[in-house]
């Protein structure tokens, strides 16, 4: 049973929702017939099948079935449940939670994990004055200016200075009151492995604070003043930790999501560096993933945002091979891809120190799609003075514009991949052919269907099939609200001839009815499964609108109509089985001819008197 506050706080955020904002931060919407269309994100697609209906409510994608109010729709993409999309909503509409009683457990957890925060919070705070107010912090303070980081972007990304000490931090936490087992949880001091003590894991470094998208601390990296000797890595970052995995993080995502949805494209970067020097020139729609491969995780935290994603990798041969790993990743999470190759300078950082933002804009501009990267790519990276070498290109390059369904890119990209491999157009073009029929052999396969497929019923007669499924779904629709009209319908209609997910919904509606209350969207959500509730949807978006004075007519219509299509089928079966015992059973026989008859008369009286 729900608290009466929950239903309250579920019903103001209800209220306050509205499902073309909640659908439009993630996918492109356009209007036409006073409904909302896109491409949908739950499957891959090129023309738009996903469809939402603002006066309704509701969404519904007509290439996969997935469908359902505006929590669906959040609890879907975010791949949270349906009680978390309300709440992510509340979120972002500034609506505040009910308090809930946590589990003992649970607050154990979040207790322990506040505490986990709260000490690497405090740690920033540490490393950040000593930046900023002590004699020690100097050195730290002529190396940012040195590389042009303002007072401001200091402040803004909270950066600060291990100070070369031993333990200067560690007595600051302890102070505080934490453990020494906490404090090495998160990684801020090692163990000795001669005496029993700990000591300061980082010293003599930049400290950058690294936070999840809810800001909160989770890491830092900290970066050495000087390359002095090569034992010394550049980066000391924190290590798996309860809180820290940089398989799911990208730097700066915090500052920069709203940026980033604003400006529908985000930038990925791959050193911190890149990311503070970017952001603060004032291109704000940037992340950096941290120096690790680019992880699927990474791909669905910024497609939360948008689906363009620009990389920027650095232009030496180690950011261009990271580039092309995570090109099939950001493609399979249905993003589009765009790159960009510094020209000048080996990072994004040193160029837009050395050119400005505006050109650093033009450079975004420009960006290559990721066809022409990849051909590009592989020109620079083949023996191209032997034709074995260019076909070997040729087959380097095919998978990605394999799929290219526009005939006029397709002849596009034989006449770049043409002059880039100086091979005959025609050679390339029957190569292109042989390749795709083959991949399209081997990959072929159904798109795939998110949903439960709609099950056909056992139907009496194949062509009236999508009469009686439209038949069904006008009785349903007619009676979201009209116990009475449902009840009608089913005494005189066989349930069996409803779909499963009808079925469902039937019961559901009789469920509603039996606790007197009415059916609604809100507990459609909640009570049904996915795939019935998609499809409640569904007849809802879908459904034909008709004026209201006609309901009562295009109800009785569907009842007769199912009614009708039952007796036939009843009939032709009594008639073959009544052939069946016209030759033995003599007495079956005449019952069975008997009834057929009663059926017949049936059928004649609706058929003449619908
Ligand atoms: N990195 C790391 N450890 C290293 C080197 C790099 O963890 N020894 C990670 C860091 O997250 C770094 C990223 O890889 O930010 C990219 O490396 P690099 O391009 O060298 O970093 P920048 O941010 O450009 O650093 P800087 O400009 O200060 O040299
Ligand atoms: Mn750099």
């Amino acid at each position: 049973m729900r608290s009466a506050e929950l239903d309250e706080f579920v019903e103001r955020v209800n209220e306050r929702t509205d499902i073309y904002s909640v659908v439009s931060r993630y996918v492109q919407l356009t209007q036409r017939n006073g409904r909302y269309w896109g491409r949908c994100p739950f499957h891959n697609e090129k023309t738009a099948s996903f469809c939402v209906s603002a006066d309704k409510g509701l969404f519904y994608c007509f290439g996969c079935g997935a469908g359902g109010n505006a929590f669906k729709f959040l609890s879907l993409i975010e791949n949270i449940s349906y009680f978390e999309a309300i709440k992510l909503q509340a979120q972002r509409l500034d609506i505040d939670l009910p308090t809930r009683k946590l589990s003992p457990e649970e607050e154990r957890r979040r207790r322990e994990e506040k505490d986990l925060f709260k000490i690497n919070e405090l740690a920033q705070d540490f490393y950040h004055e000593s930046l900023i107010k002590t004699a020690r912090g100097e050195v730290g303070r002529k190396y940012l200016e040195a590389r042009g980081i303002t007072a401001e972007t200091i402040e803004n990304f909270k950066l600060g200075f291990a100070p070369e000490e031993w333990d200067n931090l560690l007595t600051t936490l302890r102070r505080k009151g934490f453990s020494h087992q906490q404090i090495e949880t998160v990684g801020l001091i090692t163990k000795s492995k001669n005496s029993s003590g700990y000591y300061d894991r980082f010293r003599g470094r930049i400290m950058i604070p690294i936070t999840d998208i809810f800001g909160h601390v989770v890491g830092f990296g900290g970066r050495v003043l000087e390359a002095s000797d090569n034992d010394t890595p550049k980066y000391l970052n924190t290590s798996e930790t309860p809180i820290f995995n940089k398989r799911n993080l990208l730097f700066g995502l915090d500052k920069s999501n709203r940026a980033i949805s604003s400006a529908g494209k985000a930038i990925v970067v791959e050193g911190y560096m890149d990311a503070i020097s970017l952001f603060s020139a004032g291109i704000k729609n940037v992340v950096a993933s941290l120096g690790t491969a680019f992880t699927p995780e990474h791909a669905k935290l910024i497609t939360r945002y948008t689906k363009k994603i620009i990389f920027c990798y650095d232009s030496d041969e180690a950011g261009q091979k990271a580039t092309i790993r995570a090109l099939p990743i950001v493609q399979a999470a249905g993003a589009e891809v765009f790159i960009i190759k510094v020209p000048d300078g080996k990072d994004p950082d040193e160029f837009i120190r050395k050119h400005g933002k505006e050109e650093f804009e033009t450079l975004i501009k420009n960006a290559e799609t990721m066809i022409d990267y990849r051909i590009n790519y592989v020109v620079d990276h083949s023996d191209l003075s032997t034709i074995s070498g260019k076909v070997r290109a040729l087959h380097d390059i095919l998978p990605v514009v394999a799929n290219v369904d526009s005939e006029v890119l397709r002849n596009e990209y034989r006449k770049k991949i043409s002059s880039a491999l100086v091979m005959d157009e025609h050679d390339i073009a029957s190569e292109w052919k042989n390749f795709s029929s083959k991949t399209r052999q081997e990959n072929f396969r159904e798109p795939e269907i998110k949903t439960v497929a709609i099950q056909r019923p056992i139907l009496p007669d194949n062509d009236t099939t999508s009469q009686v499924r439209l038949a069904c779904e006008d009785i349903l629709r007619l009676s979201w609200h009209d116990t009475e009209a449902l009840e009608y319908a089913l005494k005189l209609v066989p349930r069996e001839i409803f779909t499963e997910p009808h079925r469902e919904i039937i019961k559901w509606y009789r469920t509603c009815a039996a606790e007197e209350r009415r059916p609604d969207q809100m507990r459609a959500a909640e009570e049904l499964s996915e795939a019935a509730y998609a499809e409640l949807s569904r007849i809802f978006i879908d459904g034909f609108e008709t004026p209201p004075e006609t309901d009562l007519k295009v109800f009785d219509d569907a009842v007769n109509f199912l009614r009708l299509t039952m007796l036939k089928k009843k009939y032709k079966d009594l008639v073959v089985q009544a052939e069946k015992q016209a030759s033995n059973d003599k007495e079956t026989y005449n019952k069975t001819v008997e009834e057929s008859l009663k059926i017949k008369k049936e059928i004649d009286k609706l058929q003449n008197n619908p």
